[in-house]
């Protein structure tokens, strides 16, 4: 069922969440495929529970590859429980993001390049890889979210934040309520069903504020390179660009 979204300035959003103490309910699996629709329906790139109001440490994301957009990295769908978040190292770097929760609205936020990340499918079998690049910022926005923090709270130049359609004119048709969707960690699941359409990632030169050095769009970015158990399924999700999209 297609949950409405929680949006900023409500409460709920700010809560510290709660972890699953058991797997494989059927509140849980009920839990996910509302997840799964909502994102499916807003075409995100991930989503957390308390987005829809649940309370609990459980976050959904996935982005397909899309040949229209090499550079964009595709991230494999996840389902992912209780998650722990560890950077590999200190290293940052800035890209866009949007949210679910802060609609029509995206700025840049620096995040670990490369991260860890260890928890749980909703069966109880472990998941543990090191990611990178689009991968592990999707990770870190989507779990931020157990913890009761948006993205604008991340962000450091307030005037890298700004409505979508200002920002990046050329794709502010395509990508309002446009977050990126669900990946398909293979699997035929639902929310990877719906192949999103991914918004043009506006040229450098368009980047806000000209002539800045901005750091590297998410999108731009190059070849993430394949840490341990990372991700870089083929068949998976629309990549980079999401943060020019949304995430979650
Ligand atoms: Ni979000």
């Amino acid at each position: 069922m297609i949950r409405e979204v929680l949006r900023m300035g409500d409460p709920r959003l700010w809560r510290v969440s709660a972890p699953v103490e058991r797997f494989g309910t059927r509140e849980l699996d009920g839990l996910l495929q509302d997840m799964r629709d909502t994102m499916a329906a807003q075409n995100g790139a991930g989503l957390a529970a308390p987005q829809i109001g649940v309370g609990l440490r459980v976050v959904i994301f996935g982005v397909e590859a899309n040949p229209r957009y090499p550079d964009a990295e595709p991230v494999p769908y996840t389902e992912l429980v209780n998650p722990v978040l560890t950077p590999l190292s200190a290293e940052t770097e800035e890209g866009w993001e949007g949210c679910l929760s802060v609609p029509g609205l995206r700025g840049v936020v620096p995040r670990h390049t490369a991260m860890r990340y260890e928890g749980f499918d909703p069966r109880g079998r472990p998941i543990r890889r090191e990611v990178t690049g689009f991968h592990a910022r999707v990770v870190q926005h989507e779990c931020d979210h157990l913890d009761g923090i948006l993205y604008p709270m991340r962000m450091t130049d307030m005037r890298r934040f700004g409505y979508t359609e200002i920002l990046f004119p050329d794709s502010a048709g395509e990508e309002e309520g446009a977050v990126p969707a669900a990946g398909g960690g293979g699997a035929a699941r639902p929310a990877a069903r719906r192949r999103p359409r991914r918004p043009r990632p506006p040229p450098l030169r368009e980047l806000p504020p000209r002539g800045r050095a901005l750091g590297r769009p998410c999108w731009a970015r190059g070849p993430v390179g394949a840490t341990g158990a990372s991700a870089r399924v083929a068949s998976e999700g629309p990549g980079g660009a999401p943060y020019t999209r949304s995430c979650s």
